[in-house]
């Protein structure tokens, strides 16, 4: 039996891991099987830290019966990367060539899939300000973790990445300054409201929730690469169903539609910054 030391005093085999990922797979519909194992063993690791455990040994049992617990532990597992304007090119080809078309919408309304904390949001808002289309938008965001969705509702982040986040707001063609859109506030700098007005987070699971509105836009970045094909399919059927008829669907850099059999139902608007446009019939 191959057996990960993660400490002297946690020892986590595949066996016991592989179980503890099944349950929970089973209780929530969260799959994360093919996570990238070594990740999964540290994340798990911490996991038993927080929780006081010893091992994995009672952790199957223990999830069975204790919904806040595994609440705990999908929040642990989940990985949280994000940025402002995160990929400053794919913000710009958004700005380019499709906020032209959502302009001539009435009302637009956009879904952030996987939003973690939030700054993908942020920065659509902050788009869609400087083309004058926030008053018309509604933005909704969602996550699985309920962690990641209080912090987004916060809307702040570390004055150490303000350099950082500067330039890729310059890069993803931001017209203005950044602190047209944010301000120090007790050692944070907080997202200024006229933003936050036209956003609402909610939680909601991929894996398992329907569909909840019509949407012109709908953004899945850097999530979906988690996921297993079944599960991928699954997404995909979903962000195809709560489209309009030519809504746009977009994912991230490394993520791609060649292997998923939703990929018919889309058609290519930028591959390099996956971009893609629902059809309403699937092409042959
Ligand atoms: C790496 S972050 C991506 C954040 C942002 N989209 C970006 O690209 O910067 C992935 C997010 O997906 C969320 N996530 C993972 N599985 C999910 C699921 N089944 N349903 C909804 N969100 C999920 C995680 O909690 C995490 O916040």
């Amino acid at each position: 039996m191959a057996v990960q030391a993660i400490s002297e005093s946690i020892v986590l085999t595949d066996e016991r891991v592989d179980q503890v990922l099944s349950v929970l797979h089973s209780r929530t519909g969260m799959n994360f099987i093919h996570y990238a194992r070594p990740s999964i063993v540290r994340r798990l690791r911490v996991f038993l830290q927080r929780e006081g455990l010893p091992d994995l040994l009672a952790l199957p049992l223990l999830l069975e019966h204790d919904p806040a617990l595994t609440t705990r532990l999908v929040n642990t597992l989940t990985v949280h990367f994000t940025e402002l304007f995160r990929d400053p090119e794919f913000f710009r080809a958004i700005r380019e060539q499709v906020l032209p078309f959502l302009a001539t919408y009435p009302r637009i309304n956009i879904w952030h899939a996987g939003c973690s904390t939030g700054e993908e949001v942020y920065s659509m808002a902050i788009m869609l300000d400087e083309v004058n289309l926030l008053r018309k938008a509604r933005i909704y965001a969602t996550d699985i973790n309920t962690d990641v969705l209080e912090q987004a509702q916060e809307g702040s982040f570390s004055p150490a990445l303000f350099s950082h986040y500067t330039r890729n707001y310059r890069q993803a063609g931001g017209r203005g300054q950044l602190t047209d859109y944010c301000a120090p506030v007790n050692g944070r700098i907080v997202m200024k409201d006229q933003l936050r007005r036209r956003i609402s987070f909610h939680q909601h699971n991929l894996a398992a929730d329907a569909s909840f509105n019509e949407f012109h836009l709908i953004l899945c970045r850097n999530v979906m690469i988690y996921f297993d094909p079944l599960l991928q399919e699954r997404a995909t059927r979903l962000f195809h169903e709560s489209l309009v008829n030519l809504g746009y669907f977009a994912i991230g850099n490394k993520e791609s539609l060649r292997f998923n059999r939703m990929r018919t139902s889309f058609v290519t608007i930028d591959g390099s910054h996956k971009i893609f446009r629902k059809v309403r019939f699937q092409k042959l």
